[in-house]
């Protein structure tokens, strides 16, 4: 119950709130529709409740005076509403001009790539590739290119900018930028399957001295712990199939149906933002997968006790 309170909680709170131009845009245009839409049904019960008081019913039952047109009253609830909405179709397209820059033809300074339930991000320029939590500078407007890889998905952080689908086949653009550090959060957006509900989105906003250290950490090929588990681990990491999804700089591991796991125990979530990241949720995850996250597409590989410690040791150096 106090989750639930403390969640409705949250959603008011950060309802209004924006960290980009973008996102305020956003906000102020819904905030005004938000106070005439107030009005009008504060307008309208007031009418319903007056009329229900003074033509309720009498002792004797009677036949009301019927009238038959109202020039005046017709011509009022057609050009009020008219007003209403010419308005806010300025409003709405002002907006729209203020946040829709066009996109020149670029090279996208991030790539996002939308899975069942994860997203897949990328770095072009630096040649980083990560998952589930996108670093970013503050205070630089970034290029986003928005793909799919399986059905519809859509990105939203409502804090930093607009939502932006990403469906297959086709490449979506858009801006994002944050003026203020801090972690953000978003969610798919659009109905994806079984586990939608746990494909969060972190945005982590740094000052672009903090931004460097975390991109040259992740430009480094890890050196995996060198101790006995870790090193069985390595290699059991090939045999069990793992590298038949899974990418590891740095090893033969190169495929990208799953997360790269490159930097794996440098993000601070694990499974899109369903647990934290440590080595008993990790251990969890292994041992049985759809227990976890029912449909994931990561299978369970009947692990015995020490297959699964030397994994865990092997991934635990992934930093
Ligand atoms: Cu992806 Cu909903």
């Amino acid at each position: 119950m106090d989750n639930i309170l403390q969640s409705i909680r949250n959603f008011f709170s950060s309802l209004f709130i924006s960290s980009s131009s973008e996102s305020y845009n956003i906000n102020s245009l819904f905030l005004q529709f938000l106070i005439l839409a107030a009005v009008i049904i504060l307008i309208v019960a007031g009418f319903i409740f007056v009329a229900a008081y003074r033509y309720r019913s009498k002792k004797q039952p009677e036949k009301p005076d019927q009238v038959f047109g109202n020039k005046k009253l017709e011509m009022t609830w057609t050009i009020l509403p008219l007003m209403a909405v010419t308005f806010f179709f300025f409003l709405a397209v002002k907006t729209m001009s203020e946040i829709n820059e066009p996109i020149n033809k670029r090279n996208p300074d991030i790539v996002i790539i939308a899975h069942q339930w994860w997203w897949d991000m990328r770095y072009p320029a630096y040649n980083i590739i990560t998952a589930n939590e996108l670093h970013i500078p503050v205070g630089k407007k970034l290029l986003m290119r928005v793909e799919s890889a399986d059905v519809i998905h859509d990105w939203w952080v409502p804090e930093l900018g607009r939502k932006i689908d990403a469906i297959p086949g086709r490449l979506n653009y858009s801006w994002i930028e944050a003026d203020t550090p801090g972690v953000y959060i978003g969610a798919c957006s659009e109905y994806c399957g079984m586990q939608h509900a746990w494909m969060r989105i972190r945005v982590i906003a740094q000052t672009q001295e903090d931004f460097d250290k975390w991109k040259m950490n992740q430009e480094e090929v890890p050196v995996p712990l060198s101790n006995e588990p870790a090193r069985t681990g390595a290699i059991l990491f090939e045999k069990k199939t793992c590298a038949n999804c899974h990418s590891i700089e740095g090893t033969s591991a190169a495929s990208h149906i799953g997360p790269d796991l490159t930097h794996l125990r440098s993000r601070e979530t694990l499974l899109t933002g369903m647990l934290e990241n440590n080595e008993q949720n990790l251990r969890r995850w292994l041992e049985d997968p759809q227990k976890i996250k029912e449909g994931a597409h990561m299978p369970n590989f009947i692990l015995n006790k020490e297959e699964l410690n030397a994994l865990v040791a092997y991934l635990e150096g992934l930093k």
